[in-house]
């Protein structure tokens, strides 16, 4: 067992989760005197030269039971190597007394796994951490007190998991739940294939929004474009929460009101239903130009409201959280 005595860490992060657990690694490698370079993911060439004896660490948040897009793109692109690597990601934690209730891996380790052996990668650990969900479109915001234990609990996470990859050890803690995981491995397909385009439409910028331009220029996978004025989410958006979590104004909202629609809509038109997503989605966009009809899509916005969390002092503000 050889002591690591280089580092790499690729992260992606949508709203900090990931991130936070890249800089706890690269602080604790830095105090064991590991040279750890750590490298993000939505600006890093994947096309990069690493030292054989360097371990290499990805992590990403799960969406939909996987890696997003952005992070297997990477993984796809990322050059041949025989180094060890440790695949980790962040998970939607939440909370119930003082135990940290688990978010769901489903394939992320299983696909990326496979792509990195098929080039010659060892893989010497898949590890989770649930940190606190930041899936705020399906769940209000988790209250600060619930905020502050996860970290907690994944701070101390952290060290012990250091220490055994650091030493060069294995470390598959990912193995404890392989059941769920292939469970849940046909909705990830959906997730995949259909579902996050669906979620991509979701957003939009309320009357608050002052088009200050920091959404577009801020994605990760420039999503964004500017239609009549306004910001405007295209397809390729991954639902990362960046922007929702970023925006200053607090003016992006989940058309709750439209999901309704396309779900109602969805269950008749099928084999038409993207085109019905992208023509509704335009549609709301325009009728968001006009006063009363913006007023009716914002208040069917469950985002909007204190009891999800906006404006709530005591509930965590993503955007606070994670500045
Ligand atoms: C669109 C979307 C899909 C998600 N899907 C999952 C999931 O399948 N399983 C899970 O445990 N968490 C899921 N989450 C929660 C995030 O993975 C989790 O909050 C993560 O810690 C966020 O990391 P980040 O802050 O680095 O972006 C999802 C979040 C979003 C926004
Ligand atoms: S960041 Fe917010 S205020 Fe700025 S353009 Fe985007 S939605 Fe509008
Ligand atoms: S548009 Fe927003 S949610 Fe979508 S990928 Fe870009 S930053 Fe993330």
């Amino acid at each position: 067992m050889k002591k690591v005595s280089k580092l790499a860490i690729f992260y992606f992060s949508g709203t900090g989760n990931a991130k936070q657990i890249a800089l706890w690694f690269s602080e604790y490698a830095g105090k064991q005197g590991i040279d750890c370079r750590l490298c993000s993911i939505s600006t890093a060439d994947p096309i990069t030269t690493i030292h054989s004896d360097t371990l290499i660490i990805f992590i990403s948040p799960v969406h939909g039971f996987n890696y997003p897009k952005i992070t297997l793109d990477f993984i796809r692109r990322f050059p041949k190597g025989n180094n060890r690597v440790v695949l980790m990601c962040t998970r939607a934690g939440m909370r119930i007394g003082n135990i940290a209730t688990p978010g769901l891996t489903g394939i992320a380790f299983f696909v990326s796994n496979l792509l990195l052996r098929t080039k010659g990668y060892t893989i010497a650990g898949q590890i989770p951490f649930d940190m606190p969900s930041n899936w705020i479109a399906i769940h209000p915001t988790l209250s600060r007190k619930t905020v502050r234990f996860l970290f907690e609990t994944n701070f101390s996470h952290v060290q012990k998991h250091a220490e055994q990859i650091f030493a060069g050890k294995k470390d598959f803690l990912s193995h404890r739940d392989l059941v769920q995981d292939v469970l849940v491995s046909p909705i990830a397909l959906g997730y995949y294939i259909a579902g996050r385009f669906f979620l991509a439409k979701q957003f939009y910028a309320s009357a608050q929004c002052n088009n200050c331009g920091l959404c577009i220029n801020q994605c990760p996978v420039k999503a964004i474009k500017r239609v009549g004025g306004r910001p405007f989410w295209t397809f390729r958006c991954e639902s990362c929460m960046k922007c929702m979590s970023r925006c200053p104004q607090k003016a992006i909202e989940v058309a709750h009101g439209l999901w309704l629609v396309l779900i109602i809509l969805s269950s008749v038109f099928t084999p038409v239903f993207f085109l019905i997503i992208g023509f509704l989605y335009r549609l709301q966009h325009l009728l968001l130009a006009n006063r009363f009809f913006g007023k009716i899509i914002t208040f069917t916005s469950l985002t909007h409201y204190k009891i999800w969390g906006k404006g709530n002092p005591k509930s965590n503000r993503i955007e606070q959280q994670y500045a």
